[in-house]
Order: structure tokens, then sequence, then C-alpha cells
């Protein structure tokens, strides 16, 4: 059997990862500042994180939605305390399509209505209601198009009011990232996600914050969208909550009513995807790596301002896009090839994404620095 071609691949083999170092087959060591698309939280194999898994490893992997499983208490509590949200629900699922997708299904199911709201260059996954909600033609398949989905420019509060004042009553939910990350991280203005807010509670709608790339704490706060000082009625996450295990969850506000049946997952919240999360969380926690990522994060961004050829620096914390004023296909395979290291790209052909762990080191920031002089 052949593997369906559908990735780009680099001619590199991994083998092992400790932190943000990797290590290929032939021993070549790698500096990822990318983390497999922003998945890496607290660094490759972080001892605490492979410790917890082990042990529960030894004890039960999985049981299924079905029984108590209590590690879903245990992380339900945590999270409460570092996100503040200690009255929310909990529904966890595997991964982040999913999680938008039980996020814009609930929505419906509460309100009883179908149109959703979503902003131009968001991505919001590829199962059928993310994808249709994600503004790529080219990942929307035809059994994927839907008439309910509105695409509004993003960031542009007159559009966003006149649509509401038409349709209000109709929309279930709008769904925004805080920070667009496959769209070259670009941050929602407080004062849109207010409005948001605003109109959302003027007309009954539901605010989904998809935070599946700049949630748990890679902005430098819990969800990006905090940095508006606003509450959604559902936050989505993913990538980092698992450090590399799969697993994803939506955060509800305690106004939405649970019914048994109304959400599901054979997968979902198994004992092991949860003790990876409470790890991730508990590292995050007692290694303070929401302020490492803010401290980090003003260090680069003052540091990439040096580099010539740089348009514009954007995002907050650890999620930071770096705009050239050339295409950097190139420049990303240059990195790759002539200083082994690992940084992303995005839909804009100008902006190179950098992700790295929160507790990356100042000296790796300062390699990917070097790097990027040189090759400018
Ligand atoms: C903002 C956002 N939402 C949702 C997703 C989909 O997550 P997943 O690939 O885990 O399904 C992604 C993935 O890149 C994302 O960046």
């Amino acid at each position: 059997m052949t593997l369906f071609d559908v990735y780009p691949l680099y001619d590199i083999e991994i083998v092992e990862g400790k932190g943000e170092l990797l290590w290929d087959k032939n021993g070549n060591e790698y500096l990822d500042l990318y983390g497999g698309h922003a998945v890496i939280s607290i660094g490759h194999s972080h001892p605490h994180y492979v410790n917890k898994l082990k042990n529960q490893l030894d004890k039960i992997a999985f049981y299924s939605n079905s029984v108590i499983i209590p590690q879903q208490f245990e992380l339900a509590s945590l999270l409460g305390k570092i996100t503040g949200l200690d009255d929310y629900q909990l529904f966890l699922c595997n991964s982040g399509a999913e999680a938008n997708e039980n996020a814009l299904k609930l929505a419906s199911f509460h309100n009883g209505r179908k149109k959703i709201v979503a902003f131009s260059k968001g991505f919001h996954g590829r199962t059928s209601l993310a994808v249709s909600a994600t503004d790529n033609k080219n990942i929307i398949a035809p059994v994927n198009e839907n008439n309910n989905v509105t695409i509004l420019p993003f960031n542009d509060e007159e559009k966003l009011t006149l649509y509401f004042k038409k349709y209000g009553n109709e929309i279930s939910a709008v769904i925004i990232e805080g920070i667009q990350g496959v769209g070259g991280i670009v941050e929602a203005t407080p004062s849109f996600l207010r409005l948001i807010r605003e109109l959302c509670d003027t007309y009954g709608t539901l605010f989904v914050a998809d935070s599946v790339q700049c949630g748990y704490g890679r902005s430098g706060r819990f969800f990006s969208h905090d940095y508006a000082k606003i509450k959604a009625d559902i936050y989505s996450v993913a990538k980092g909550m698992g450090n590399g295990f799969p697993i994803g969850a939506i955060l509800i506000a305690p106004h939405i009513i649970p019914k048994h049946g109304m959400l599901g997952t054979t997968f979902g919240g198994n004992h092991l995807a949860c003790t990876a999360a409470i790890g991730v969380l508990e590292v995050i926690e007692k290694e303070n790596l929401m302020t490492n990522a803010l401290i980090l994060g003003d260090f680069l961004k003052s540091e990439l301002k040096k580099i010539p050829n740089v348009k514009e620096i954007r995002g907050k914390g650890l999620m930071i896009g770096v705009e050239f004023t050339y295409p950097v296909e190139h420049l990303r395979n240059q990195l790759v090839k002539e200083f082994r290291i690992f940084v992303g790209n995005s839909s804009n052909k100008h902006v190179l994404r950098i992700l790295p762990p929160l507790n990356v080191a100042k000296e790796s920031l300062e390699k990917l620095v070097q790097a990027l002089k040189i090759l400018n």
C-alpha cells in the first residue's frame, strides 16, 4: 500500500525530540520553532509529561464515555482554574476541527438557528462544517459547500453591524480566531471582538472563540481573546492542549444546557489523552510558561525588527508572524537546509510563522535571528 500523497514533505526523518530540539535518523540536530503546526507547547518529551503518560499507560489507556473517568474531572478543574472560567463546562474530543464542529453544532442546538458568520482568511479545520466556515475554496469539497455560512471581512465593524441588522435573529454563531494563524498571524482588533460580543448579546447569537492555535497560553494569556476583555460563549481548543497527544475540547458557558446524546465521541476524553492534557497544564503552571511566552515573544519581536527586508512583525507572545517584502518559501527552505531551523509558512506567501514551544530558550531564538540576518 502507498501513502495517500497529500503532503509536500521535507526529506527528513525525525527520530527524537527534546525541548525545542529535534534529531534526524543521521544524528543531525534541528531547532523546532514551529512545533509541528503550533502543537508542541511544553517542549518535546518533557520529563513530567512523559512520566505521567508512562504511568497511566501501565494502568489503563482507554475506556469509553460510559463510565466515570476521573482524569476528565481533574482536567476540567485545572482548566477552570487556569482560564478563570470555573463555571464553564468541558466537552472533550480529539482535534481542532472536531472541537469547532461541535461548537457550531452545539450553538445551533442551543438557539435552533442555522446561519454562521465566519471571517476572511479564517481557518477552522477540515471537517464538514468547520471547513465550510474556513475561507479557502481549495479545501472545500462540493459536498461541504454550505449556504448557512457567510464569510465577512475580518475586522470590518461596519459590514458586521450591517449583516447583523439584516439577519441578526437568524444567526446561530459567530466564529473567530483571536489571532489568525494559518491566515498569516493577523490579530482581531479588541474593538472588533467587543462588537461581536455586543451583537451576539443583542441578537441571541453565540460567540465561538476558535483558540485551537492562538489559545493555550501561546499569546501570553490563556486565550488571545482575553486581551479584548470579553468572554466567549464557547472556546475551542486543541493543538497545544496535548503537546502532541491528540486531544481537543470545547469550553461551554453555563447558560448552555446539555442534554444526553446531544454531543458524543468514542475516543474523546480517554484516560491517556486527559493525562497528557493534565501534564501539559501542570507544566504551564509550574514553569510559568505564559509569562515566558510574553517575555520571549517581546524579545524576539524586538530582534526581528533589525532584520532587513522585514515589512511587518505581528502577533502576541510566542505566536509571531514576520512579513517580508518578498515571498518566503525559499527562505523557509534555506532555514531548514542551511541552518536546520524549522519555522512555518501561512496562506500569506510573504509571512513566516514562528510558533516555538512556550519554554523555548532565548539562545534558540537568537539562532533564528542570526540565520535570518545572514539570509537577508
Ligand atoms: C485556528 C484553527 N482552528 C482549527 C484548526 C484545525 O485543527 P486540527 O488540524 O486539529 O483539526 C486549526 C489547524 O491548524 C487552526 O489553526
